[in-house]
């Protein structure tokens, strides 16, 4: 059982916001994130002091503002409520100071409007293993399913530029980063997300002209050992950054796929014209871009399983 206790600015945008409820426990916590346009037809409403009905991003999922109770009907999700007197004072407030987009966060439960969970399906479940090994394909996205998600991932270098990537599943695929393992739990790295299209140009050239750098989201992985506060040769805090700026690429990569993304890394960059570029003293490990594919294709053959295990017994 949660309460509506506060709202936020959103991960990376100064528009928009996440309105946050939260239960007894710490951890228990529901988070709503509402786009721009969502955002300001709640502010529409509530400053009118009038009722009325916010449609969320997924068509489906909506905000029915009454004079006492404000519902949140989400999809795959329970309906949550905020006494509207509360909220509006809360989302007036809020609009009134400029926000700064916060500092990703990892909470246990976020709903997003566009997310679709599909239903387990046992027989499914129990093949995925076998699935996995066969390199059979199932183009249906299942972003609770990572075996799916793993066995269906295939890299493009060909985007679709018209479609935009939607914000929230930037913010995910960022969040997935975080969430990955790293040395000592210091997480060695730092990602630099490339919004601009002059510099978009410019990694081109530093990925010795591969075309597709120029995708719909650009991220630059750098390592970051200073950050590694452990007392080793710098050589192994070097290789532990290395590491934990791969990793948090991978997690990244296969967040991408489970939203329905594609993307492409990039490990053949000059990294003295990277830092230059993005403007840093860290090392670039890989770029990962990242958009919708032009069309979607089954992933790749791998070698036997039987040659990659040496089994020691
Ligand atoms: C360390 C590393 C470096 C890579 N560098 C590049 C690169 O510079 N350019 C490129 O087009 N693909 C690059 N790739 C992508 C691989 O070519 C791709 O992952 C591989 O062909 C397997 O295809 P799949 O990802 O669809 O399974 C790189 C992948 C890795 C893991």
């Amino acid at each position: 059982m949660t309460e509506f206790a506060k709202i936020e600015p959103s991960y990376l945008s100064k528009d928009g916001c996440r309105l946050i409820w939260k239960g007894i426990n710490e951890d228990e916590q529901d988070v709503v994130v509402l786009d721009k346009g969502e955002f300001d037809k709640l502010v529409e409403i509530l400053s009118k002091d009038s009722t009325g009905r916010v449609e969320l991003e997924d068509e489906f999922s909506n905000i029915l503002i009454n004079t006492d109770t404000t519902q949140f009907h989400l999809r795959d999700h329970k309906t949550l409520e905020a006494q509207t007197s509360v909220l509006r004072k809360n989302i007036l407030e809020f609009r009134k100071i400029p926000h700064e987009p916060k500092p990703i966060k990892i909470y246990p439960k976020e709903f997003f409007p566009s997310i679709e969970i599909e239903k387990e399906d046992d027989e499914v479940r129990n093949k995925l293993l076998n699935t996995i090994l066969s390199g059979s394909t199932n183009q249906t996205i299942d972003v609770s399913d990572l075996f799916r998600v793993m066995s269906t991932r295939r890299s493009t270098r060909n985007f679709d530029t018209s479609r935009m990537i939607e914000e929230w599943k930037v913010e995910k695929i960022l969040a997935a980063a975080d969430t990955a393992p790293s040395a000592g739990n210091f997480q060695g790295f730092e990602i630099f997300y490339v919004k601009n299209k002059e510099l978009k140009k410019r990694l081109i050239e530093a990925a010795n002209k591969q075309p597709y750098v120029n995708a719909p989201i650009v991220l630059v992985f750098c390592m970051d050992p200073a950050r590694v506060k452990m007392n080793f040769p710098s050589e192994m805090l070097a290789k532990f950054s290395l590491q934990d700026a791969t990793l948090a690429a991978a997690y990244s990569q296969l967040a991408a796929s489970a939203l329905g993304l594609s993307s492409i890394w990039i490990g053949m960059i000059d990294e003295e014209q990277i830092k230059k570029i993005i403007g840093t003293d860290l090392k670039p490990s890989s770029i990962l871009c990242i958009g919708y594919p032009d069309h979607k294709r089954p992933p790749k053959s791998r070698r036997k399983l039987k040659d990659l295990i040496h089994v020691l017994e």
